[in-house]
């Protein structure tokens, strides 16, 4: 069974809607097990197609109770509905369509459309979910205005919300209540929202540049009204921060965030109603670390960041998503930059990149940031859509300047408001902008694969010129056209000798052909070049220099961005020498170089606590494994382990000086005590890995006095990689102090699933029986499953296949209540094809297991049998 039964939808068969429908007229009688929509819809025929005779909608798992057009109900023999639809044979060129389905929002594990979560209705609707609560005209492109009035029990469901402004409520019978709702901006379905339920709300408020006062209101449990501070703040800072970068300003006189505890993704920009994951909004200090801090300020950002990039312009189809995602997430990333700190925003993103994006890009489910066709749009939230592709629209940028930048996104707005566009608009908006020719920039939406940038220097002393070549490269993808040559840009500075830039040798190198060569004149010495500073294009880097090069440039470069990446290549080349090594069972030895290179950062007054840290982190196992062929996970963590427990020896008393000098502070989440806590952290994780009782102590002293989430989960990161009684009753009372904090508790899966400890498969297989453990959960299941098998090389790759099969397992069985998440999950076996031969064939294996199963989703179909097709 393949590809047939499910079908492939393609960029290239692009039709305009043949209706359009003015206005949506909602009704709900909510009920958890029977909630019935009624919809009038104002259809009419779009002018600008072909006229045909019937009508189509999407429908998906509804039970069709009645059915009308202009208030006359249609004979059986007048219209079709089944598992795809309804289908209306002859319809006029305009008129009211009137529908009533009932749904069961308790039996809706796909969390897909309107369903409960701790006893409360939401819903989640992109991409194709408001098809799931009434038949529509499902697609981006066919916006209308909404109004909606929703009827609950009052006791059980005091709130109701939806999208836009509130316009009336009442009380009705038997206890229940209404409220209604009218949205005044026009939209696609998949930006509808509804929530109903027990919540209280954290008010804020808000005064745009131009004068409007925005309510702001996060409504959260009540057991969770200590917790909104921080993404209220966020919001208050995004909002701020467009006014002024951007000159965008809010539109509504009222935003709504609302945390939920079952949701399969991070967030969602419904207009004037976000619906989030309460992972990205709940915090205090004693529940969550600095990272979570920072990820709820991004993501409360971004969410609002696509009022304006979204909703207000939106894509005309799914390929386009990247049209609001890539751009979206690049304008979260400059956000964040400038709330925490350029060097380490960038380094983040482009950590995150090369991890997800980059091994995707690499194999068997590559695809162009707009991808040319898909089967379960669903498999297409990517990180290629969206981190490749924030990556893209930053090229745009670091070609024209922040302040053309600026000028392109405004025209694009302003030129599309209200309408639903193509990548394409986007680009010929901002050529249009900056009088440009941005015509090969095509190729960057859609060309799948990393290229390969080579570059190499010589310098002329008689002429004092030196010259720099650089060629690029693409792997060729299977069924597809040979890649040409893409618009580059790579920016570069010289560095003297001496450790100083030379003036005026930092330019931006746009590399369009395969390959080009740039002279610098005026270059008295031999140089050394640092090049692709601030990550300026989504490429490999390949330079051909001495280690000895890359500790200079990790001293002296001027781009900070530069100096972090030189560190980490310097460690990548030592480590993948010392697999080598490993692998051909010779003794290992650690490079002197990087023991002084680490020795310098770890000494240097100058630097922050944040960017020491992220310094001193070596390049992980994920990202090792993506430079070798036949990979071989144990080996790969043999060699990192040894560079870990050297530099532990080597630096022991800077090490523990270090903790010593940053161990007091307050909880208090700002810089200094951020950057405090996070070099302690990193010291405390060396000292942990030499396994001394005095060093076990002090984790073990940590994790007993914490009072704040994130010095308590730095000292259980490092108890949870060891064997010994002092883990053992880490792991207890850590359980036994959480239990009744979901999101803590994820933690406490997470990092034990995460664990390097010999014994960690056991504890995964054991974790999965845990009392405390669902699948029906989102977070809960992504805590283990996810964690283990995506990150946790050692224990997932176990040469004897158990891990697979259990995962496999777990698919098979999580892919019965939630399709989106089990394909997600799935795809940690997409690589099996760059393991050593005897993983290689146990993980296909199990991919087969899973295909021949043909009860399984067509989301985790998709992904599976593209993996097995390499
Ligand atoms: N549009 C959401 C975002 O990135 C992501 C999302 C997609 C959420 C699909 C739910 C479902 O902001
Ligand atoms: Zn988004």
């Amino acid at each position: 069974m393949s590809e047939g039964q499910n079908s492939r939808i393609h960029r290239k068969d692009y039709a305009a809607p043949q209706h359009l429908v003015d206005s949506v007229d909602l009704v709900f009688q909510l009920d958890p097990a029977e909630t019935v929509v009624h919809a009038t819809m104002r259809v009419r025929r779009n002018p600008s197609v072909e006229p045909t005779e019937g009508l189509a909608l999407h429908g998906d798992e509804l039970e069709l109770r009645a059915v009308s057009v202009d208030g006359i109900a249609l004979a059986e023999d007048e219209f079709e509905a089944d598992s795809e639809g309804l289908r209306i044979h002859r319809v006029p060129d305009a008129f009211e369509l009137r529908t009533e389905v009932a749904i069961s929002p308790e039996r809706n594990t796909k969390l897909m459309g309107l369903y409960t979560s701790s006893g409360a209705f939401c819903t989640q609707c992109e991409a194709e979910g408001f098809r799931r609560i009434t038949y529509a005209l499902d697609r981006p492109d066919v916006m209308s205005r909404y109004t909606t009035r929703i009827e609950a029990d009052k006791a059980n469901y005091p709130v109701l919300l939806s999208n836009g402004n509130r316009v009336g409520e009442g009380e009705l019978p038997d206890g229940r209540h209404w409220v209604k709702w009218e949205d005044p901006f026009r939209k696609p379905g998949y930006l509808f929202a509804l929530v109903a339920g027990d919540l209280v709300c954290h008010r804020g408020a808000f005064t745009t540049a131009s004068g409007r006062a925005v309510d702001l209101e996060i409504w959260v449990e009540s057991e969770n009204a200590d917790k909104c501070e921080h993404a209220l703040a966020s919001l208050q800072a995004a909002m701020r921060w467009d006014e002024e970068t951007y000159g965008l300003e809010y539109d509504l006189d009222v935003y709504m965030i609302v945390a939920v505890n079952d949701f399969n993704m991070g967030a969602m920009e419904n207009k004037g109603l976000n619906i989030f994951n309460s992972k990205f909004v709940l915090a205090k200090p004693s529940t969550a670390t600095d990272d979570d801090y920072e990820g709820i300020e991004s993501v409360v950002a971004h969410e609002y960041f696509h009022n304006w990039t979204g909703n207000r312009v939106t894509c005309r189809d799914w390929f386009q998503l990247t049209l609001k995602e890539g751009l979206t997430v690049f304008r979260d990333q400059e956000f964040s930059a400038d709330m925490i700190s350029p060097a380490v925003q960038r380094i983040k993103d482009v950590t995150r990149l090369r991890t997800a994006q980059f091994a995707e890009d690499a194999g068997p489910l590559a695809h162009p940031i707009r991808p040319e066709s898909y089967i379960e749009m669903n498999n297409f939230y990517t990180a290629t859509v969206y981190e490749k592709g924030a990556e893209v629209v930053r090229i745009y940028q670091t070609l024209f300047g922040k302040d053309g930048f600026r000028k392109g996104l405004r025209h694009y707005l302003e030129s599309h408001d209200g309408s639903a566009v193509t990548c394409d608009d986007f680009r010929e908006s901002m050529a249009e902008a900056n009088g440009a020719d941005l015509t090969q920039l095509e190729r960057w939406y859609a060309q799948a694969g990393t290229p390969t940038v080579r570059a190499r220097g010589t310098w002329d002393a008689e002429a004092s010129r030196y010259s720099l070549t650089l060629s690029q490269s693409q792997r060729v993808m299977p069924k597809q056209a040979a890649p040409l040559p893409l618009p580059i840009p790579v920016r570069v500075g010289l560095l003297s000798p001496g450790g100083s830039e030379i003036p005026g040798s930092a330019r931006t190198l746009e590399l369009t052909a395969e390959e080009q060569s740039f002279s610098f004149e005026g270059v008295g010495e031999r140089p050394i070049a640092s090049i692709g500073r601030g990550f300026s294009a989504p490429i490999r880097l390949e330079v051909e220099r001495g280690l000895d090069e890359l500790a200079f440039l990790m001293a002296h470069d001027t781009d900070a961005f530069s100096r972090w990446e030189s560190g980490q290549e310097l460690a990548k080349r030592v480590l993948l020498g010392l697999v080598n090594e490993v692998q051909a069972g010779r003794p290992l030895q650690l490079e002197p170089l990087l023991v002084d290179a680490f020795a310098k950062v770890l000494r240097d007054a100058s630097l922050d606590g944040s960017i020491k840290s992220l310094t001193l982190k070596l390049p992980s196992e994920e990202l090792l494994s993506q430079e070798l062929s036949a990979v071989d996970p144990d080996a790969v963590h043999a060699a990192r382990s040894f560079v870990v427990r050297e530099l532990a020896l080597a630096l022991r008393s800077d090490w523990r000086e270090t903790y010593d000098r940053h161990a007091a502070g307050s909880d208090a989440v700002t810089k200094p005590e951020v950057d405090r806590r996070r070099i302690k952290s990193r010291a405390l994780w060396y000292l942990v890995a030499l396994e001394e009782p005095e060093t076990i102590a002090l984790a073990t002293q940590q994790f007993g006095a914490a009072t704040g989430m994130t010095d308590y989960e730095a000292a259980f990161l490092g108890l949870v990689d060891l064997v010994c009684p002092e883990t053992d009753a880490a792991i207890a009372s850590f359980h036994a102090r959480w239990k009744n904090e979901p999101l803590v508790l994820d933690k406490w899966f997470r990092m034990q699933a995460m664990s390097s400890a010999s014994n960690v498969f056991d504890r995964v297989v054991a974790l999965a029986e845990h009392p405390d453990f669902t699948l029906a959960n989102p977070n809960r299941a992504r805590s283990l499953l996810y964690a283990f098998a995506a990150g946790n090389p050692v224990g997932f790759h176990r040469p004897d296949g158990a891990a697979y099969r259990f995962v496999a397992d777990q698919i098979l069985e999580l892919d019965r209540i939630n399709p989106q998440v089990a394909s997600r999950i799935v795809s940690s076996f997409n690589q099996w094809k760059r393991y050593e031969p005897r993983r290689g064939a146990l993980m296909r294996a199990e991919l087969e297991r899973i295909a021949s199963t043909l009860s399984i989703s067509k989301d985790v179909r998709e992904i599976v049998e593209r993996a097995i097709q390499g």
